[in-house]
């Protein structure tokens, strides 16, 4: 998993630790919604939340491919993490950078790796220029970002991913443009990923599911500074870390939800039946005034380039929720199992 952790990104964290199905190799932490460090730190704190094993993080550039790094705390928080905080983990970060993290695990474990990115793709890019084999040294790899027929979240028609490094996304496309149709990136853009609307219901849900007390329902009303009063760790961390992303959607899009795109994206990494895919050739503009960063996808050859993604166009956002919310409570009272009186971390 290679992330810019972020409340989403922590999510989709988590969502791979509750997933017997998943065997995490490496997570690689990007510059993004928070510089690299904080990422690093943020992975790091919540490989002790959830007790996990020893897993191999790795820190990745501090700057994007060729522009500086542009951060968004106003999104996920001053740490990252929205209202939570997290102890600083004692654990170690890999002695390997993220892109030479990524290369060295494709040329060991050749088609075998599904690669997941929800961050911006400058590590990627690294890995690539360390290694053009490595499209086909994956099995696959699914990509958080872009936007095609759907405005951006960033600029009229940026989604933050790309916008943070386009160089980066335009290498990483233009790199499978020659990767065999089975190869070809899934791509999870904003068209996908703001139809799974998580809402305070699914938190309850979660919460009832970890066997956690009490069970709260977070509101538009509660306070910057209200705390979860959870008992389960897990359950207070997601509760104070998503308030914040609800708030957030409530203040610039008039709605207390949050779109959950990188849960999402592994989901779709674990079970690519989960999406609904269709090819097209992208691209990424890099020299417009008004345009640069934007994803553009050719359906229809128009270009007369060979498809290098297949886009997910559709999905069943219940049956996501549904996975995330038994797995992740499930990892929550399995970590954590309900007994009487407070728990620590
Ligand atoms: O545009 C949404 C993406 O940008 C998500 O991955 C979010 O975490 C931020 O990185
Ligand atoms: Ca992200």
């Amino acid at each position: 998993m290679d992330n810019d952790t972020g409340i989403d990104d922590s999510l989709g964290l988590l969502y791979l630790l509750a997933s017997p199905e998943a065997e995490i190799v490496g997570i690689a932490s990007t510059a993004g919604n928070v510089p690299a460090d904080r990422v690093a730190a943020n992975n790091l704190a919540l490989l002790d939340l959830c007790r996990a094993p020893e897993l191999e993080v790795a820190l990745g550039a501090a700057q994007p491919l060729a522009i500086p790094l542009r951060t968004t705390e106003d999104t996920h928080g001053p740490q990252g993490v929205g209202y939570a905080e997290l102890p600083v983990s004692a654990r170690r970060l890999s002695d390997r950078s993220a892109a030479q993290m990524w290369v060295d695990l494709v040329r060991e474990h050749p088609g075998e790796i599904v690669g997941l990115c929800t961050g911006p793709l400058t590590n990627l890019a690294l890995a690539l220029r360390i290694e053009p084999e490595l499209p086909r040294l994956l099995q696959r790899l699914v990509i958080m970002g872009g936007a095609f027929n759907h405005p951006g979240n960033t600029t009229p028609t940026n989604e933050w991913n790309v916008h943070v490094d386009p160089e980066a996304a335009k290498e990483v496309f233009d790199a499978f443009a020659a990767a065999p149709a089975d190869r070809r990136p899934i791509v999870c853009a904003l068209d996908i990923t703001e139809t799974i609307e998580m809402r305070p219901k699914h938190l309850a849900l979660l919460a009832e599911r970890a066997g956690s007390e009490p069970v709260e329902t977070v509101t538009e009303t509660d306070p910057p500074e209200a705390r979860s009063a959870a008992s389960n760790p897990i359950v207070r961390y997601l509760t104070d870390a998503i308030r914040f992303y609800f708030d957030f959607h409530l203040l610039y899009e008039k709605v207390y939800l949050a779109h959950m795109h990188d849960p999402f994206a592994a989901a779709v990494a674990l079970d690519p039946r989960l999406a609904v895919t269709k090819p097209a050739t992208v691209d990424v503009e890099l020299a417009g005034t008004i345009t640069r960063a934007t994803t553009v996808a050719d359906w229809d050859g128009m270009w007369e380039r060979e498809p290098n993604a297949d886009i997910v166009v559709g999905t069943d956002p219940e049956l996501f929720f549904e996975r995330l919310v038994s797995r992740v409570g499930d990892l929550a009272r399995a970590t954590y199992p309900p007994q009487e009186g407070p728990q620590s971390r």
